[in-house]
């Protein structure tokens, strides 16, 4: 397969396993097609991005403060080291990106529109591929330790974030693959659409 700059995201609610795929992705695409991967995720691993981690444990940050430091980590995410390894020519897989704050933040609060987080987010380039994974948020849940719970994994919460992940899929044109699925299977499934459009693009 021929090396050209892609930027795909895997985003989804908690525990649908966009991390465990982000990294198996980026070993299939590196070990069987010879491809360089840039994998990263949001929140980054910048200091807005530590200072985020530190608030997911916090329920007294304020739904907005969440966006607008979320959309400033990713300004700088997308800036600093997205574009650049792009550029480079690298396939970029993020875990998490824009979607997750539509979704996340506007769910909170009736003050934030989904216009309204993207016009803060409306500095970064937007990814060629987005692939939800869905998942049902009880058997998400289930899976994590209840000592280790961050403030948004919570059934409730995760059954509207669901939702409007599902909604927003379907007016973007977004690939939905369900994560109920063994992790081979719904690997299997993400790879076949990177590598279409790679195909595509060649
Ligand atoms: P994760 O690293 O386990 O995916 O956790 C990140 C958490 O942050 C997850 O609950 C989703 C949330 N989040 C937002 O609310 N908005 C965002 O823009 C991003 C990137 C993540």
């Amino acid at each position: 397969m021929k090396q050209k700059p892609l930027f795909i995201v895997l985003d989804g609610g908690d525990g649908a396993g966009t991390t465990t795929h982000s990294q198996l992705l980026k070993g299939f695409l590196e070990s069987s097609q010879g491809l360089k991967v840039y994998l990263t995720q949001e929140p980054s691993q910048s200091k807005i991005g530590i200072l985020i981690r530190e608030f997911l444990k916090n329920k007294e940050i304020p739904p907005t403060t969440d966006a607008l430091l979320f959309a400033a980590d990713r300004d700088l995410h997308y800036q600093n080291e997205i574009k650049t390894k792009l550029e480079e020519g690298y396939i970029v897989i993020s875990d998490r990106y824009i979607e997750s704050s539509i979704v996340y933040q506007s769910v909170q609060s009736d003050k934030i529109s989904v216009d309204w987080v993207k016009q803060i987010n409306k500095f970064v380039g937007l990814p060629d591929i987005t692939i939800i994974l869905d998942i049902e948020p009880k058997i998400a849940l289930a899976r994590k330790d209840d000592e280790d719970l961050e403030k948004f994994e919570d059934t409730s919460f995760l059954d509207k974030v669901r939702n409007l992940y599902l909604i927003r899929a379907k007016q973007e044109g977004y690939f939905i693959i369900s994560s109920d699925d063994i992790i081979e299977i719904v690997q299997e499934k993400i790879q076949e659409i990177v590598i279409d459009k790679l195909k595509s693009m060649s």
